[in-house]
């Protein structure tokens, strides 16, 4: 009770601030509690911004706190702040109605995941599973993982049979699309176990490019991460989408795989997550996502 009596002033300073701000226009306009039960400034002509409202939208603040921005009122300190944007379009409305299905929302200038049927998971793939959702051979896929969330969702690229790490996996064509394709060039890393003592003169023959049977490969970053007597553990970052690619890349090196690990895509890193075990990607790391292949 405590806590909805102190909510009070908020929300009434904020429907007086959307006041001052239509008065500070010589505008007029109306106010009073819309359908949520909650106060904003009526809708109409002479908005200081010229977005449209979508007839039937939802409150800017209301997407935004849905996708995970923050609490409303950070949402709406946010748009009054002026960082947010509709369809390129700075919003300062408390009240404006948009439509999340359709519309491109920004809070500083990155893309927040709006639409609420849209899904996305990172998985700890263990070794042994297939990058598929079915197979009729009657291996353990992806879904076996996922249960039930497994509906509907695409695997953002392959990992081998017998390759470990972080899969992402959504629904959201466009953004995997994109992901997986060449053109945006989206960096994965990958820790490799693998026949040791690598020499220095390794990393500069994979970062300058090594010669595949199907072509000249190179990888962006190399390091020997540790060295224990036979093995070594190293760490590859390419943006390279070929079949088998980091295992043929380090053989052709003299230095054969015997465990990979990928550990990160583009900015979502694989963290603490056990094999097997999946987690929602943070609004940010979606938005991250989104700014790294041009959404
Ligand atoms: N490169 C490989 O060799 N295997 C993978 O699973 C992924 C990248």
């Amino acid at each position: 009770m405590a806590r909805h009596d102190s909510d009070r002033p908020t929300r009434l300073s904020q429907a007086e601030l959307a006041r001052a701000q239509a008065a500070a226009a010589g505008l007029h306009a109306e106010f009073g509690p819309d359908d949520d039960g909650e106060w904003a400034a009526a809708t109409g002509a002479g908005e200081r911004d010229s977005l449209t409202d979508e007839p039937g939208g939802v409150r800017l603040q209301k997407v935004l706190a849905a996708a995970g921005v923050g609490s409303r009122r950070h949402c709406e300190e946010l748009i009054g702040a002026g960082r947010v944007e509709v369809d390129g379009e700075v919003v300062r409305r408390f009240g404006a109605r948009v439509d999340p299905q359709r519309q491109v929302i920004r809070v500083d200038g990155r893309r927040i995941p709006a639409r609420g049927d849209l899904v996305y998971l990172a998985l700890n793939k263990p070794t042994g599973v297939l990058t598929a959702m079915s197979d009729n051979r009657g291996r353990t896929t992806m879904a076996d993982l996922l249960g039930n969330s497994s509906e509907r969702l695409f695997h953002v690229g392959r990992l081998d049979y017998d390759t470990e790490g972080l899969m992402l996996l959504t629904n959201d064509g466009e953004l995997a699309h994109r992901l997986t394709h060449p053109r945006f060039g989206v960096p994965k890393t990958y820790l490799a176990e693998v026949a040791g003592p690598v020499p220095r003169g390794v990393s500069h023959q994979l970062l300058t490019g090594i010669e595949l049977e199907d072509g000249v490969a190179s990888a962006d970053r190399f390091r020997v991460v540790e060295q224990v007597g036979e093995r070594a553990l190293v760490e590859i970052t390419l943006h390279e989408g070929r079949k088998h690619i980091v295992r043929r890349m380090l053989a052709a090196a003299g230095h054969p795989v015997t465990r990979l690990v990928r550990t990160q895509v583009g900015p979502v890193t694989l963290g603490s997550l056990r094999p097997g075990a999946t987690r929602p990607l943070s609004t940010r790391e979606v938005g991250e996502l989104y700014a790294a292949v041009g959404l």
